[in-house]
C-alpha cells in the first residue's frame, strides 16, 4: 500500500485501494466516558444533548465496584462509568485526566481475531479475548491501547440478544426528555504530544489498516497566534475516522497544547456527532442548555455564499438562520457541510463535541479552521491559557 500522504485529498475510493482488511470494523460500538458523577452526566446527556436511557449496572444489579449508565440516541451510545469506592484503578484515570473518553468501542465480526491481528502487529493489549454471558447470550469482547491511556475495545455481539451487555439491565426512567436529531458517530479526534501526530499515523497503518486520506499541516491550520497539525486516518469501509492532532509552534499557546497541558496527556480531544437537520438540533440543544463556542463575525457569514459558489454548490438552509444559531459552513467539490462546537463539556478545557450536518462534502470543516481557532482563542485567553 502507498505512504504517500495524500493531502488534501477527498477521494474516498482511495480508501478502498489502500486500507487493509485483516481488520473488518462495522462501525463504532459504544463510547466510554470515564466521570466523577456518572449519574449526573447521564441526566445532563438526557437533558441537554437529547439522549435515552438506555442501559444501566451498578448497586442493584451485583456491580460493587463501578456504576455505568448508558445512554442512546440513535446509533450513538455513550456509557458514563464512575467508581464506587477508592479501590477502582478508575480513580487514578479521573484524578489525572479528569472526566473524558477511557474506550472507543469498535463493533466487529470477530473479536478474537481482532485482538490477535492488532497485537500481532504490535498494539499494546488492554483485554485479552473474554467471553461474558448472560441468558440473553454472550459477547466476546478484547482491547488494545491506542494514544495516551485511551483504549479500543472490540465488541462481538453476533450471539447477544440482550439490551446491551451482560451485566446490564434496561434502565427504565419516568424522565424522558425529547431526542434531538443526533443519528451516529461521524468522527472521533485524538490529540497527542508534540512530534508524536507520525507516529500514530503510522500505528493505525500498521496495526489497525487503516489509511491516513487527508492531511493539514500547519500552513493551512493556523491563526494569527497559534497554529496545529492534523491527519486523517479512515478505515477500509470509511465508517470509522480519526483526525489526529498535534500541535504546532505559534506565538501563543494552542488549542491542542491546552487540551494536553490539562488533560495530562494525550486523549480524545472531540466527538463529531451527525444530524439530518443541524438547525432543529442546535436551536434544542441551545435551548437546554448546551454551550457553544461564539458565533464567528458577520464578515464570515458575508463570505459564505461565495465559498460554497467556489464550488458549484448553492446554500439549501437560511443563511440568516445559520448566523443566529452560530453555525458553520464549508464547501468542497463534492458539496459542503454544516458544523458547530460545543464549549468543553466539563470544567477541565479538554473533551468537547461537534455537531456537523454533511451535504455531501466529505471533509472536516478546514475552511472553518481559522475562523473556529480564532473563536477558541477568544475563549482561551478568558482563561487565561492563550
Ligand atoms: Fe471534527
Amino acid at each position: 500500500m502507498s505512504k504517500e500522504v495524500k493531502s488534501v485529498d477527498y477521494g474516498l475510493e482511495k480508501i478502498f485501494e489502500g486500507a487493509q482488511d485483516f481488520l473488518p470494523l462495522l462501525g463504532t460500538d459504544y463510547v466510554e466516558l470515564y466521570v466523577g458523577n456518572a449519574k449526573q452526566a447521564a441526566h445532563y446527556y438526557k437533558t441537554a444533548f437529547g439522549f435515552e436511557s438506555f442501559a444501566y449496572k451498578g448497586l442493584e444489579t451485583g456491580s460493587r465496584d463501578v456504576v455505568s449508565y448508558v445512554v442512546k440516541q440513535d446509533k450513538i451510545r455513550l456509557v458514563l462509568t464512575t467508581p464506587l469506592n477508592s479501590q477502582s484503578p478508575i480513580n487514578d484515570h479521573l484524578r489525572k485526566h479528569g472526566d473524558g473518553v477511557k474506550v472507543i468501542a469498535l463493533w466487529v465480526d470477530d473479536a478474537t481475531q481482532a485482538w490477535k491481528e492488532t497485537t500481532s502487529r504490535g498494539a499494546k493489549s488492554f483485554m485479552e479475548p473474554t467471553v461474558e454471558k448472560d441468558e440473553n447470550g454472550e459477547i466476546i469482547r478484547s482491547g488494545i491501547y491506542t494514544y495516551g491511556e485511551t483504549v479500543h475495545i472490540f465488541v462481538e455481539r453476533k450471539n447477544y440478544n440482550g439490551v446491551f451487555m451482560p451485566g446490564f439491565v434496561k434502565w427504565e426512567s419516568e424522565y424522558n426528555p425529547d431526542t434531538l436529531g443526533l443519528k451516529y458517530i461521524d468522527h472521533m479526534v485524538g490529540n497527542v504530544g508534540w512530534g508524536e501526530m507520525n507516529q500514530w499515523v503510522k500505528w493505525y497503518e500498521d496495526v489497525m489498516g487503516f489509511e491516513n486520506f487527508l492531511s493539514f499541516d500547519d500552513k493551512q491550520i493556523h491563526t494569527e497566534y497559534s497554529a496545529l497539525m492534523s491527519k486523517v486516518m479512515s478505515n477500509g469501509n470509511g465508517r470509522i475516522k480519526f483526525p489526529i492532532n498535534e500541535p504546532a509552534e505559534g506565538i501563543k499557546k494552542s488549542q491542542i497544547e491546552e487540551y494536553l497541558d490539562f488533560y495530562e496527556g494525550p486523549g480524545c480531544q472531540h466527538i463529531a456527532v451527525a444530524t439530518d437537520d443541524i438547525i432543529s438540533t442546535v436551536k434544542g440543544m441551545r435551548a437546554r442548555g448546551v454551550e457553544f463556542l461564539t458565533t464567528p463575525p458577520d464578515t464570515y457569514y458575508l463570505a459564505a455564499p461565495e465559498r460554497l459558489a467556489a464550488h458549484d454548490h448553492e446554500l439549501k438552509e437560511d443563511l440568516e438562520t445559520l448566523k443566529s444559531l452560530g453555525i458553520m459552513i464549508d464547501a468542497d467539490d463534492e458539496g459542503y457541510l454544516l458544523q458547530i462546537f460545543t464549549r468543553p463539556v466539563e470544567d477541565r478545557p479538554t473533551l468537547f463535541f461537534e455537531i456537523i450536518q454533511r451535504m455531501g462534502a466529505k471533509g472536516f470543516g478546514a475552511g472553518n479552521f481559522k475562523a473556529l481557532f480564532e473563536s477558541i482563542e477568544r475563549e482561551q485567553a478568558l482563561r487565561g491559557t492563550l
